[in-house]
């Protein structure tokens, strides 16, 4: 087996669902020690305990990115645990999919604090620990809407969009310290997030041919496929790769029309 992150430590947010638990999973058989960071106590658990079985420590955190009392207090528990953190993956995110002109004060609120105030709530509390030593891998989970803009999914792309920003911008900052900064952009992903919004179209099965039939690969993504990616950004094989964002998309988002 290879271990191409072995001997590090890493947290990923939104690790009890989907994409997190992916790039979880494999950082696990890669030979990382990981901290599940979520909202959903349960799932994260449930998760940590079979992480053990690939022989590193793991540890289930409860905490809402969008609190930074509740990411400092676990990230604290991350470097008793661990002794330090070397990598940071921002996957927590949420869909919020509206008509600007209806769209609530609070829907707008979530979206801005879970997809772009969370990951530098992360950031932020990890931050001090990795310039102290120099060394630091932080991967956050943009999306390809922070590329193109998709009719009828205000507001999430400006948040992601934003996230791309504070990527590139945060990236550059920390660049002589030691620290690499960088983001993923996936097109669509079969995840439970992914699912839930198929199930809430008029005819799921023709929406997800349809979606199928738009890429020019002609499949949906896996989370697996985001996870690798991931990977990679994050092992010392990208280490001269920095302040810039991975599409992973099958291509679509650089088609003009068919
Ligand atoms: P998911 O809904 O399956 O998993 C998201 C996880 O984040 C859940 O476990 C949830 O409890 C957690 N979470 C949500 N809000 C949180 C908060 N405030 N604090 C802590 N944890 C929180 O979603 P999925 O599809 O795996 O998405 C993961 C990331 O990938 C998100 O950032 C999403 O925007 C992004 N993405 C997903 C795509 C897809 O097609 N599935 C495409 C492009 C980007």
């Amino acid at each position: 087996m290879s271990a191409r992150l072995h001997n590090k430590t890493a947290i990923i947010t939104g690790a009890g669902s989907g994409i997190g638990s992916a790039i979880a999973r494999l950082f696990a058989r890669e030979g990382a020690s990981v901290a599940l960071f979520d909202l959903d106590a349960s799932a994260s658990e449930i998760l940590a305990a079979e992480l053990k079985q690939y022989g590193q420590q793991c540890i289930a955190c409860t905490a809402d990115v969008t609190q930074p009392d509740q990411v400092q207090s676990a990230v604290l528990q991350v470097q008793k645990t661990f002794g330090r953190i070397d990598i940071l993956i921002n996957c927590a995110g949420v869909n919020v999919f509206s008509d600007p002109l209806v769209l609530k004060e609070e829907d707008w609120q979530r979206c801005m604090e879970t997809n772009l105030k969370g990951p530098y709530n992360l950031i932020r509390s990890v931050l001090p620990d990795m310039l102290a030593r120099q060394y630091g891998n932080i991967v956050n989970v943009a999306s390809v809407h922070g590329h193109r803009i998709i009719p009828g999914a205000f507001p999430y792309p400006v948040a992601k969009h934003g996230l791309i920003g504070l990527t590139r911008s945060l990236g550059v900052e920390y660049a002589a310290q030691g620290i690499r900064i960088n983001s993923i952009s996936p097109g669509l992903i079969m995840t439970p997030a992914a699912e839930a919004w198929l199930a809430s179209c008029p005819d799921p099965q023709a929406e997800r041919e349809r979606q199928a039939a738009l890429l020019p690969c002609k499949r949906i993504g896996e989370p697996d496929e985001v996870a690798y990616t991931a990977l990679f950004l994050a092992s010392d094989e990208a280490r001269f790769i920095n302040a810039s964002d991975i599409l992973i998309d099958g291509g679509r988002s650089q088609m003009y029309h068919e």
